[in-house]
């Protein structure tokens, strides 16, 4: 069998050949230091905001290091894509400004709000495949058929190059960095920023940390490094679907393999605290992938040491699903609880409710008052209230008021 050759490490001097290159389209984007999380961790926290990058994510960076490096002859055949998000409009973008024509293969149902940035920057979409393995197998046999080059969302070494750019901003912008953090999906940003950030502390003379994060739904990266090769996983459903994928790419595991100290995972409701988290201390609206970082932060996944750096990697999100998350989030957070209380169908009984939550400062946001339901007897209601409360010891204080009025209630959701 033909052996692979070992994959090798960009330098610095190519990382800053890329950060030049990457600059004629790609902003350097702001860092803004966190008090919350400074304070939530006992580091200092800042956070390097990707989620403001031109079309919303660091995707542009690698795309467009890998779509300059074309030959003129591989220039006119176009360029070919295979995305759900933001990969598709990073090559979109890319292949305007280099005047490049692209095909972008999106799964059916992909939302509405990418689909109509891809195509605002002029690239040709193809809606395809219910699942994304379709869509790229749809994206492949468009390039073979058409000659035209297909360009991978992670497993390439002038895209992990790209991607690393990030890092090198991270050292220029925070100088005593000590740990990095960042999302993996298929790998390449976190490929990328390792070993760039790496080098140039290195030539500093100094040593940084790098750790990935991963959703505990999709997490590809943890049964890879422990059997030493990118290792096929089946997937569960996430709402960080930026970085749900399957298998690690070649290139960036080996890299990750090498450069990064660890690598951990969050759940679900650790992603939608950290997002509301994010937008309402920081005012940054930022994608469920996009927040893995700051999740794994306030989880204690990580417990960094020295001055820390989480990467927000992307902030496109569909305001519908974002109504949605920050529900959960609060849900999560405890500041959003929905009560269920069984009473007698008597007059009067829902004033007693409202009144002991009232005493205890919860305030009732929505109200189900419903003689039909599972569990209720002859000359009993149901009464669902959703109150919005200060976390988890108000919740506490809320249901103890509740008790203290002779009433039975039962957290039904939050
Ligand atoms: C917002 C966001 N963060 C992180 C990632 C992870 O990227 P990679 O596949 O380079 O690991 C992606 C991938 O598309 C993304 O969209």
């Amino acid at each position: 069998m033909a052996q692979t050759a070992p994959v090798v490490a960009p330098t610095l001097e190519e990382f800053e050949s890329a950060h030049i290159n990457v600059a004629q389209v790609a902003i350097q984007t702001p860092v803004l230091h966190s008090h919350y999380l400074s304070q939530l961790i006992g580091q200092e926290v800042f956070l390097k905001c990707e989620n403001l990058q031109r079309t919303g994510a660091y995707k542009l960076r690698g795309a467009f290091n890998r779509m300059s490096k074309l030959t003129a002859a591989e220039r006119k055949k176009g360029v070919v894509a295979a995305s759900a998000g933001n990969h598709a409009q990073g090559v979109a973008l890319a292949a305007k400004k280099l005047g490049i024509k692209a095909t972008i293969f999106m799964p059916v149902g992909a939302s509405l709000p990418k689909f109509q940035a891809t195509q605002n920057y002029g690239a040709s979409v193809v809606l395809e495949g219910a699942v994304f393995a379709e869509t790229l197998k749809a994206a492949q046999e468009y390039a073979a058929k058409k000659g035209a080059i297909f360009i991978p969302p992670y497993d390439n070494i002038d895209v992990v190059t790209g991607q690393g750019t990030v890092g090198l901003e991270i050292i220029d912008q925070v100088p005593n960095v000590q740990t990095i953090l960042v999302a993996i999906g298929g790998g390449g940003l976190a490929a990328g920023v390792a070993v760039a950030a790496k080098l140039k502390a290195a030539k500093q003379g100094r040593k940084i940390n790098v750790i990935g994060v991963q959703s505990e739904n999709a997490a590809s990266y943890v049964p890879s490094i422990k059997s030493g090769k990118p290792v096929e996983i089946s997937t569960k459903r996430t709402i960080a679907d930026g970085i749900a994928v399957a298998k690690p790419g070649r290139i960036p595991f080996e890299l990750i393999e090498k450069y990064l100290d660890k690598v951990v995972t969050v759940s679900e409701d650790e992603i939608a605290k950290a997002l509301v988290v994010v937008l309402e201390r920081s005012k940054q609206v930022v994608e469920p992938a996009g927040v893995v970082a700051v999740a794994a932060l306030m989880s204690g996944a990580v417990k960094p040491k020295g001055v820390t750096v989480a990467v927000l990697s992307g902030g496109n999100i569909d305001p519908l699903l974002m109504q949605k998350i920050i529900g959960y989030g609060l849900a999560a957070s405890e500041r959003y609880t929905t009560i269920s209380v069984m009473l007698p169908d008597r007059p009067g009984q829902l004033v007693k409710t409202a009144q002991a939550i009232a005493a205890a400062q919860g305030n009732v946001v929505e109200v189900l008052h419903t003689r039909h339901g599972e569990g209720l007897e002859i000359g009993e209601v149901e009464l669902r209230l959703s109150v919005e409360t200060m976390g988890h010891e108000h919740r506490d204080r809320v249901i103890q008021a509740l008790k203290d009025a002779g009433l039975k209630p039962r957290i039904a959701a939050g």
